[in-house]
């Protein structure tokens, strides 16, 4: 019977960790060639990761200056920014639709409306409810911009690729390794030994310094700190956004995580309790 009571706990501490890790599954491969790729330690891998929330503050910025005149963060509302774990929550606007920093990225885009009297069409500049807006018209336009290709939805990229977040690092640094032998680039595309088959319609979104980041960032407990800015070196950016897509492709993770930590605990002691009560029950029983 004790032998019973600790399979069931085994088997409920395996169910506690899946949930809290978020064991996912996806496609993706690549090419052979000279680039090295990197695995990096992330700050929100395993069961007490958190996501690096200067970084993430840094990547919205590398986001919203390189990637959004093409990529669209469609799942993501303007106020998720400034919710609780998310990268701009501030201790002083615990509601995101006052926070300061919320308020100037929503305003800082372009949202199409519908006038309430009169019914036409309108754009207007964005509010903190608003989700992030659409950066083609539609899929024929981001065709026609992008040599055919529509660049995808960048919410869930990290969740949507097999490792996703060391794929889009990687992504993001092997442009410009040399192009191998029998690999053939057409007008239009580019190699990059990280996509499948090792040709890409995007070409290098990242050069070294393409961003001025800002020295001020708001720290762990919501606190605004002036900081000195690190260099935009091309890892650096691409670390930062990936901690900043991290975080949309899994904006709950902290709360999930930490839910999963206390589900552990709770059944450690269930079942410690369990194995008491039934060593007292069956006390005087022969068996
Ligand atoms: C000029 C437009 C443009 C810019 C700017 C741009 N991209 Fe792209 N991106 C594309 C297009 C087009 C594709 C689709 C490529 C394809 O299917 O071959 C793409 C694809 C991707 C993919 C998916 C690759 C895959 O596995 O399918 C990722 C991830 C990505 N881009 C990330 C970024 C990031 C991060 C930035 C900003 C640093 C960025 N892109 C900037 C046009 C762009």
């Amino acid at each position: 019977m004790a032998f019973k009571t600790t399979k069931s706990l085994i088997l409920g501490a395996i169910v506690a960790v899946a949930s809290v890790t978020g064991i996912a599954f996806a496609a993706g491969g690549g090419v052979h060639s000279d680039y090295e790729e990197q695995h990096v330690d992330w700050s929100f891998n395993g069961p007490f990761g958190k996501i690096d929330r200067a970084a993430a503050q840094r990547g919205y910025k590398v986001y919203r200056e390189v990637c959004a005149s093409c990529h669209s963060l469609k799942y993501v509302a303007f106020r998720h920014l400034g919710d609780e774990n998310a990268p701009f929550y501030l201790e002083d606007f615990k509601n995101p639709n006052d926070n300061p920093y919320v308020k100037n990225f929503a305003a800082d885009w372009t949202v199409a409306d519908i006038d309430g009297e009169t019914g036409d069409p309108i754009e207007r500049p964005g509010i903190t409810a608003d989700y992030f807006p659409p950066i083609f018209p539609n899929d024929a336009a981001a065709r026609a911009s992008n040599g055919g290709s529509i660049p995808p939805d960048l919410s869930s990229m990290v969740k949507a690729r097999t490792n996703g977040a060391d794929y889009v690092y990687n992504l993001m640094l092997a442009y410009g390794t040399p192009i191998p032998k029998g690999v053939e680039i057409t007008p239009g595309l580019h190699f990059n030994p990280v996509m499948d088959g090792g040709k890409i319609a995007m070409a290098a979104p990242l050069s070294e310094g393409l961003v001025d980041y800002d020295p001020v960032e708001i720290n762990d407990h919501g606190e605004l700190k002036t900081v000195a800015a690190p260099e935009a070196t091309m890892e650096q950016m691409s670390h930062d956004l990936v901690q900043f897509l991290a975080w949309s492709a899994d904006p709950k993770m902290e709360q999930r995580k930490s839910t999963g930590l206390m589900t552990i605990i709770y059944l450690l002691i269930l079942s410690l309790l369990l194995f008491l009560s039934y060593k007292r029950v069956w006390r005087n029983v022969k068996h």
